[in-house]
């Protein structure tokens, strides 16, 4: 933890994984968590592009072109292991555990730092976290 930072904490982890994703406001500060087995991720909820409420948004598995060996497109299917982020605005993508846009990856959430200590859920904002 820095100077001008704070942590906050969410509640048991055993509790909330099981949701998947909570969308959670501190002081006007919306903040994604989102839960994929033990693993945690916090993301602000303000999406580079412009603006839209992205944690808000579906999660859905990755979109993937499935070619044969040949080169033949197969069609489109999805990931067994690739969660999406999709931002309700424009339909933006981000990748749940890196929150990297698949295409461009200078083009990514803001990641809050969270982890579990003591089976507990903690945030740590800073001050200005936009
Ligand atoms: S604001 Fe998120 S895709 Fe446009």
């Amino acid at each position: 933890m820095t100077a001008g930072s704070r942590e906050v904490v969410l509640g048991r982890h055993e509790d909330l994984k099981s949701r998947q994703r909570i969308v959670v406001d501190v002081d006007g500060t919306g903040v994604g968590v989102y839960f994929v087995g033990d693993e945690v991720r916090a993301y602000l909820n303000i999406c580079p592009h412009m603006g839209g409420p992205v944690c808000q948004g579906k999660i859905m598995p990755r979109t993937l072109e499935q070619v044969a060996e040949n080169g033949k497109s197969l069609g489109l299917g999805f990931s067994k292991d690739q969660l999406h982020i999709v931002c309700p605005w424009h339909g933006f993508e981000f990748d749940m555990m890196t929150g990297r846009h698949p295409i461009n990856p200078n083009v990514r959430l803001k990641a809050i730092p969270v982890q579990v200590r003591d089976g507990q859920v903690v945030l740590t904002l800073e001050a200005n976290p936009s």
